[in-house]
């Protein structure tokens, strides 16, 4: 019965009641089993754990899991887009179009797939890509990168972002993010044993335009701040930076150790004639920055999860030795494809932000005499929708509850902060064909 020697033995939990499993272990350990048992301490286990060490039997402690992201559950973006599927409503709260790629793009993505781009890319991006990607930075930003150590290609902004922070954060550091936050950046803190420092952006007197409050942030550095990110044109609250901003920026942080990671993934949807200010434009910023941006919200390609880090060498050197250990390299074909169609049509990102303004318009146009409090976004393909005239309910109870009464789901802010001081506010992604908004706007109104 004990016979076979070697054999792995679990015994899950304990809770036992009679010491004839003492005499069934010490059994099997005298026939060469290794045995593994599984105790908890519960008040009525009958064989204590002392017996269980004497006769040989490795305790497994069945304490609770402790996680290394305790507070983290899971994401708004799949909780609200799940709860929308479940009730079949209008889901404005993820941020994807409701539209394809492209034709171009998606003919030149067929190419390489039937030609032969199916095996791993270099670790740091196709050269082809990366050549269009300087390309694109010279002729907007004006500044020179080096296609050989200043770019990586990466999988989406999110990877970007995530070996960006490992790369750069180390046990103990300090990292200054700005509310509300794109939700990635505190667990890719955590995981790097860093501490996130909130600052609230300042919301100006009217209630619509959110700015970095340059003293305050001045006030929250120290000799442990080793990162500040920033996320300009901003999600959710379309905020961009103003020609005086990069230079506050610089000054403030002129006299720190800090770096700064810069996440502009809507770099290409900035409205009302704006131009988008990178950091990459900055003579001293560009020295301390990693920039973060992704061709899914560009390209209406979320799904191909193609993004880029751009950074001087030393930085990006540092960023490769993270990235080539968290996907390696990134997804080939789509890689071919977008150099193609970054090369053959500059055109389709320069008329993005009136294709969007045409959507956003549509949008709040449709909305001017709901009850909804609003002004239309300077970026971005979020509308911020200020719902105090309707309810005082807090606005995750609201979002949730819109979703199931009214079928429109949409995210509230406060889930972006530490402190909720976003009040009202609820964000619709408009980045959907004008049926879609219009239903959603008709629903709206009747609030
Ligand atoms: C501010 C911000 N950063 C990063 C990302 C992630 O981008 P990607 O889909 O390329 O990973 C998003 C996506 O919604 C975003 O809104």
């Amino acid at each position: 019965m004990f016979t076979e020697l070697g054999c792995g033995i679990t015994i899950a939990d304990c809770g036992w009641q009679s010491n004839h499993h003492e005499i069934y272990i010490s059994n099997y350990r005298l026939a060469g089993a290794r045995i593994c048992i599984g105790y908890s301490d519960e008040p009525n286990c009958a064989l204590p754990r002392d017996r269980f060490q004497q006769i040989g039997a490795a305790i497994v402690m069945h304490a609770p899991f402790s996680s290394k992201l305790p507070n983290v559950g899971t994401t708004i973006f799949t909780v609200m887009s799940q709860l929308a599927d479940d009730c079949e409503a209008i889901n404005l709260s993820q941020g994807f179009p409701s539209f394809d790629p492209p034709a171009a793009l998606i003919d030149r993505m067929e190419h390489y797939l039937r030609t032969g781009a199916n095996q791993y890319a270099p670790m740091p991006g196709v050269p082809g890509l990366r050549q269009a990607i300087a390309d694109k930075i010279s002729t907007l930003q004006r500044r020179s990168v080096d296609v050989d150590t200043e770019i990586t290609v990466c999988t989406g902004a999110t990877e970007g972002l995530f070996s960006a922070i490992q790369a750069i954060v180390r046990a103990g550091d300090e990292v200054i993010v700005f509310d509300p936050a794109y939700d990635s950046y505190e667990p890719a803190i955590t995981l790097a044993g860093g501490r996130t420092r909130h600052i609230p952006l300042t919301i100006s007197d009217d209630g619509f335009d959110f700015r970095i409050d340059w003293q305050r942030l001045q006030d929250n550095l120290n000799d442990k701040t080793r990162l500040v990110i920033v996320n300009f044109p901003h999600n959710p609250t379309g905020a961009i930076l103003g020609a005086d901003d990069l230079q506050q920026l610089a000054e403030t942080l002129r006299n720190s150790p800090a770096y700064l990671l810069s996440d502009e993934v809507y770099e290409h949807i900035v409205f009302d004639g704006e131009p988008h200010r990178s950091l990459l434009s900055h003579e001293e910023l560009w020295e301390k920055s990693l920039v973060v941006s992704s061709f899914g919200k560009t390209f209406h390609a979320t799904g191909w999860k193609i993004g880029f880090c751009t950074a001087p060498a030393t930085l990006s050197a540092e960023f490769r030795k993270v990235h080539q250990f968290t996907t390696f390299a990134v997804n080939t074909p789509a890689q071919h494809a977008i150099a193609d169609f970054l090369q053959s049509n500059p055109e389709f990102y320069a008329q993005l932000p009136d294709f969007y303004a045409r959507r956003r318009d549509y949008f709040c146009q449709l909305l001017e005499t709901s009850k909804f409090r609003l002004k239309p976004t300077r970026s971005t393909f979020f509308q911020i929708l200020d719902y105090g005239d309707i309810s005082d309910e807090t606005d995750v109870i609201l979002a949730k509850r819109w979703t199931r009464e009214i079928g429109v789901a949409s995210i509230p802010l406060s889930v972006f902060c530490e402190d909720s001081f976003t009040g009202t506010r609820l964000r619709f992604c408009f980045a959907k064909d004008e049926a879609t908004l219009a239903d959603a706007a008709q629903r709206l109104s009747q609030l």
